[in-house]
């Protein structure tokens, strides 16, 4: 295997389907190379620096993986043999603990795991073979954990750097109703193009997450500020300086925020679990968060953008859905003149009935529930009176 401290090597990132391209933006913002797009994962080579700067400060990233080796294979005892050649004390030592986390589309393997379980017998027999002992399997915090991909007959191994899913930022001990993924409501941001130094107001806000993610993207801190117990540092030839070098960096590129944070929602319950999360991220001081009704809602600035994540599925009434949705498209002609309104939603009823007019409108997955993410564009007075102000502005 290459040895990861001398210069530039394979590194596939992981994320949601939908948001490989705002991935692939971020990538070449850290110095990414040789980028190639795939679905839900961006390839890219860099150094053990950049390897190191992607886990800490992508917003859009799932997994950081870097592939180890990768071959044809015809079936599992063909599999084994091809990875008991790998020179497995590269990456691991008798004492190691490890753990293969896998994704198998093939027709070869009946049961997911087998494919799994055949690794972990070439790894354990290259080391008993050598040493006459073998490292552990450890389920919970594993010194590497391996992630073994098998397309048909194509397999890829490779080294997870995350350890976790980079979602998971540490600031969110409760979700409340319907949390949104973290990398999910930091994509909907960078779709929105909200530049951080205008107001952006988070009705309806749940656990607080887009406001949170928000204030880390207005005052450029770190995605993983909170949660940096990275899998990389458990691996032979883990840099410390390396290390030290890219969060300090990183630091000292965090800002003030230029602009103001409004998060309100009409369940008390929820409001709460907002309030802890935000206090969590130490975000208090700087996003307001206040117990209110959308419908009776006017905001308190003059434009800026709303971002909107409303119930929908089983969490609203199916006949109240179209009322609740028309009642929100009313609510902004009426009360957000001026703004940008985005709102994401898995419910095509809800978007009939709402009576606006999208001017974009973005597919994305939350979990398993595909939605449109839709901008709308809230002037005063008709369309007719806002395209000829628009040409005065632009004249
Ligand atoms: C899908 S959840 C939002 C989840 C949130 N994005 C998160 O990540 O935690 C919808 C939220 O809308 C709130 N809600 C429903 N009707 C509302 C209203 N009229 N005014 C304000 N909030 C409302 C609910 O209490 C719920 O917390």
């Amino acid at each position: 295997m290459k040895n990861l401290a001398l210069g530039d090597f394979k590194i596939s990132v992981k994320t949601l389907q939908f948001l490989e391209p705002l991935l692939e933006k971020e990538l070449i913002t850290l110095g990414a190379k040789n980028i190639q797009i795939g679905k839900r994962i961006v390839h890219c080579t860099g150094d053990i620096e950049f390897l190191y700067r992607c886990n800490y400060q992508l917003r859009t990233a799932l997994r950081v993986l870097v592939p180890i080796m990768s071959f044809n294979s015809r079936n599992s005892d063909d599999l084994y043999r091809s990875l008991k050649k790998f020179n497995w004390d590269d990456v691991l030592t008798v004492q190691s603990t490890f753990l293969i986390d896998s994704s198998v589309h093939s027709k070869e393997y009946k049961l997911p795991h087998f494919a799994a379980l055949r690794m972990k017998d070439a790894i354990v027999d290259f080391f008993k073979d050598k040493y006459g002992n073998r490292p552990d399997i450890e389920k919970e915090n594993p010194d590497v954990l391996f992630h073994l991909h098998i397309d048909e007959h194509k397999v890829t191994v490779s080294l997870d750097s995350s350890g976790f899913s980079l979602n998971k930022r540490g600031y969110r001990v409760l979700g409340g109703a319907a949390p949104l993924n973290e990398v999910l409501a930091a994509a909907m941001l960078q779709i929105s193009e909200w530049n951080s130094s205008s107001n952006i107001y988070i009705p309806m806000c749940g656990g607080g997450t887009i406001a949170i993610e928000a204030a880390f993207i207005a005052t450029n801190t770190p995605a993983l500020f909170f949660n940096d117990s990275f899998a990389f540092k458990k691996w032979k030839g883990f840099d410390e300086t390396v290390w030290k070098k890219v969060k300090q960096a990183a630091l000292s590129n965090v800002v003030p925020i230029q602009s103001k944070i409004w998060a309100g929602d009409i369940d008390k319950k929820t409001l709460a679990i907002a309030r802890q999360n935000i206090k969590n991220a130490g975000f208090q001081e700087i996003i307001e968060l206040e117990e209110s009704d959308f419908f009776l809602q006017t905001p308190v600035s003059n434009g800026g953008i709303v971002v909107l994540n409303p119930p929908y599925g089983e969490r609203i009434d199916p006949e109240q859905l179209e009322f609740f949705y028309k009642r929100i498209g009313d609510t902004l002609k009426k009360n957000w003149s001026g703004f940008d309104a985005w709102m994401i939603t898995g419910s095509p009823e809800g978007l009939k009935s709402f009576g606006l007019k999208p001017s974009r409108k973005t597919p994305l997955m939350n979990g398993s529930i595909e939605c449109r993410f839709c901008k709308y564009t809230l002037f005063k007075g008709s369309r007719a009176e806002h395209v000829i102000e628009k040409k005065k502005g632009q004249a």
